[in-house]
């Protein structure tokens, strides 16, 4: 932090405060990206995070609820008794059908299938657990197939974009004060790419409820996204921390 003279002598801390808030800006985007890819993750009921993870996520499920994919994959297991399995799964495919009668559902669940839950989910889903899965009341958030688009959530991906938006506001407006720094202009062309790829991955998980397809958006607004910002932090991060040019050398 000693080089370059002539400058202001306020520049060297202004200098480090910047290049904090850019780490910081770094790290709360790993952070939030990891925390989304967490969350889309086995959305499909099979570990990793894959296309149809975000299909199913942003498009809805039509082959059935939350609870139908768990015991089509990977909890379905934990009934030892294939009989008593295949019924419950019936149980669960039960509220999609068209003649589904709501209270012979619950009916069958207090005389069939809670006892079954109570002993083969228990493990994971007890009263105590982090997701108490006995009663039917606990249940039923899980029952019902996902029908029309799930606005909440897309409302909540809007917002996202927005806060990102501010977020790539701020490291345009961290480079552009590296810029002064270096005594040149901010090169405004590299906002460009993180903004298309905020703006893509956003058409991606509308898209994605006409046509699955639109699945291939959102990873690739993401990567755009990102690059583009890792791109503008950098650029912010390099003006501010390399030491003005000599203006007295011709280029
Ligand atoms: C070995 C542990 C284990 C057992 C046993 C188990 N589950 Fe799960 N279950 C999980 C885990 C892990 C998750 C995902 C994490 C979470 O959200 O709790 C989950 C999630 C769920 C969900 C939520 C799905 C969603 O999309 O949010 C339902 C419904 C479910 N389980 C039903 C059952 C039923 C019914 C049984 C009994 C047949 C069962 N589970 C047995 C571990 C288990």
């Amino acid at each position: 932090m000693s080089a370059g003279g002539g400058r202001p002598p306020l520049a060297g801390g202004a200098r480090g405060a910047l290049a904090l808030l850019v780490f910081a800006l770094l790290t709360a985007l790993a952070a939030g990206g990891a925390a989304a890819a967490l969350d889309l993750a086995e959305a499909d009921g099979r570990p990793g995070l894959g296309l149809e993870d975000i299909r199913r996520r942003f498009g809805g499920d039509p082959a059935g609820s939350a609870l139908v994919r768990r015991l089509a994959g990977p909890d379905g297991a934990h009934v030892a008794d294939p009989i008593r399995r295949a019924g419950l799964l019936e149980w669960a495919l039960a509220p999609g059908r068209p003649d589904f009668d709501a209270a012979a559902h619950r009916a069958a669940f207090e005389a069939e299938w809670a006892a079954v839950v109570g002993r083969d989910c228990r493990p994971c889903h007890g009263p105590d657990a982090a997701r108490p899965l006995l009663r039917y009341a606990d249940l039923e958030p899980y029952l019902a197939p996902p029908v029309g688009p799930p606005f909440r959530r897309l409302a909540a991906r809007t917002a996202r974009i927005l806060g990102l938006g501010s977020l790539l506001l701020l490291a345009a407006a961290a480079l552009g004060v590296a810029a002064g720094f270096r005594g040149g202009r901010p090169p405004a062309i590299l906002v460009g790419p993180a903004a298309a790829g905020l703006l893509v991955e956003e058409a991606g998980v509308w898209a994605v409820r006409l046509t699955g397809a639109g699945a291939v958006l959102v990873p690739a607004g993401a990567l755009l996204a990102a690059g583009g910002l890792v791109l503008l932090l950098l650029a912010a991060l390099r003006g501010l921390l390399l030491p003005p040019p000599d203006r007295n050398r011709s280029r």
